[in-house]
C-alpha cells in the first residue's frame, strides 16, 4: 500500500464523509478514480457523483471496501455494526479502517471483524465541511507509523489532527466533537447582545462571527495563553473588565468546564450501551 496516494472508500457519505471527500481531493490526497463512496439513498449517490466525480453507489458497501486501501466508516454509531457485518469477508490486514463512528471503541470493532487490522478511530468535527476541522485520531496496535501518517494527511487535508490516547475520546467528543454548538451558541448570543444594542441583525452578525474567528486565530497565531491576550485587552476601568465581571458573575468558565464534563460522561454511557447491545 502507498501512503502517498491511497484507493479510499467511504462508507456512509453524509456531513463528515462527504466533507472528507472534497478536502481529500482538493488536496490532492487521492485522485477522483480512487475514492468510492456509499450512502443509502440513489439520489444522494447520484448527488455526490456529479458533485465529487467519485464512483458512488446507494449500498455497495462490499464492493467498496474491497477495492480500498483505507476504509473510511462514516455511518452513524448505531448503523456502524450493520455495516461492519457486511464488509468484514473482504477487509484484510493490508487495509486500514477509519472509524468515525462515536461512541464505538475499538474493542468492539475489533470483537465485530474476523481478524485483526489496522484500526484508527478517529473524533472529527463539523467544520471539516470548510476544512477547518479539529481531528482526534487512535491507532490500534496493529497500525504502524505509515499507516498512522496516511490517516493523519487525510484529515490534515480538513484541518488539524492530534493524536490521543483511545481512553481520552470521550473528552474530544465532548470538547470538540460537540463544542461547535457550544461556540454557535456564543455567536448567536453576541449577535442577540449587539441587536439589544440597537445594531442591525447582518452588522451584529459579521461583527460577532468575525470577532470569535479573530480571537481563535490570534491564539494560535501567537501562541499566547488566552488570558494573557485578554488581559492585553482589558483596560483599568474600561468597558472590557465590567463585561468581563458580568461573565464572571454569571460562571461563564465555570459552566463551559460543567458542560465538557457532562458531554464526556454522556459519551462514556454510550459506549457502554453500545457494548451492551453489541459486545459479547
Ligand atoms: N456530525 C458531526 O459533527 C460528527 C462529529 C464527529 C463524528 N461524527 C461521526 O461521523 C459519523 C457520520 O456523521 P454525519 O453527521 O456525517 O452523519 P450523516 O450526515 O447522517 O451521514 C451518514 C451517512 O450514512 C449513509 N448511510 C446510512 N446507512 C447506510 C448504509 N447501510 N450503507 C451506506 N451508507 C449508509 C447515509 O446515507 P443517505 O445520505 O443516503 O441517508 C448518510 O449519507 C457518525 O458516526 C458520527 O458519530 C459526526
Amino acid at each position: 500500500m502507498s501512503d502517498a496516494s491511497p484507493r479510499i472508500a467511504v462508507l456512509g457519505a453524509g456531513n463528515i464523509g462527504a466533507a472528507l471527500i472534497g478536502g481529500v481531493l482538493k488536496a490532492g490526497a487521492a485522485r477522483p478514480e480512487q475514492v468510492a463512496a456509499t450512502v443509502r439513498s440513489p439520489e444522494r449517490a447520484e448527488e455526490l457523483a456529479a458533485k465529487f466525480g467519485i464512483r458512488v453507489s446507494a449500498g455497495g458497501n462490499l464492493p467498496a471496501a474491497e477495492g480500498a486501501d483505507l476504509i473510511v466508516l462514516a455511518v452513524k454509531p448505531p448503523t456502524a455494526p450493520k455495516v461492519l457485518g457486511e464488509v468484514r469477508s473482504v477487509l484484510r490486514e493490508q487495509q486500514v479502517l477509519v472509524s468515525l463512528a462515536g461512541s464505538v471503541p475499538i474493542a468492539l470493532i475489533e470483537r465485530l471483524l474476523d481478524q485483526r487490522m489496522p484500526i484508527v478511530r478517529a473524533m472529527p468535527n463539523i467544520p471539516v465541511v470548510v476544512e477547518e476541522g479539529a481531528t482526534a485520531i487512535s491507532p490500534n496496535s496493529a497500525c504502524t507509523e505509515e499507516h498512522v501518517r496516511m490517516v493523519e494527511r487525510i484529515f490534515r487535508s480538513v484541518g488539524v489532527v492530534v493524536t490521543v490516547d483511545e481512553d481520552l475520546m470521550h473528552a474530544v467528543t465532548a470538547l470538540s466533537g460537540s463544542g461547535p454548538a457550544y461556540v454557535y451558541m456564543v455567536i448567536e448570543a453576541l449577535i442577540a447582545g449587539g441587536v439589544k444594542m440597537g445594531l442591525s441583525r447582518e452588522v451584529s452578525t459579521r461583527l460577532a462571527e468575525q470577532t470569535v474567528l479573530g480571537a481563535a486565530k490570534l491564539v494560535r497565531e501567537t501562541m499566547l495563553h488566552p488570558a494573557i491576550l485578554r488581559d492585553q485587552v482589558t483596560t483599568p476601568g474600561g468597558t472590557t473588565i465590567s463585561a468581563i465581571h458580568e461573565l464572571e458573575r454569571h460562571g461563564l468558565r465555570a459552566m463551559l468546564i460543567s458542560a465538557i464534563e457532562t458531554a464526556t460522561r454522556t459519551s462514556e454511557t454510550r459506549t457502554l450501551a453500545l457494548l451492551d447491545k453489541f459486545g459479547e
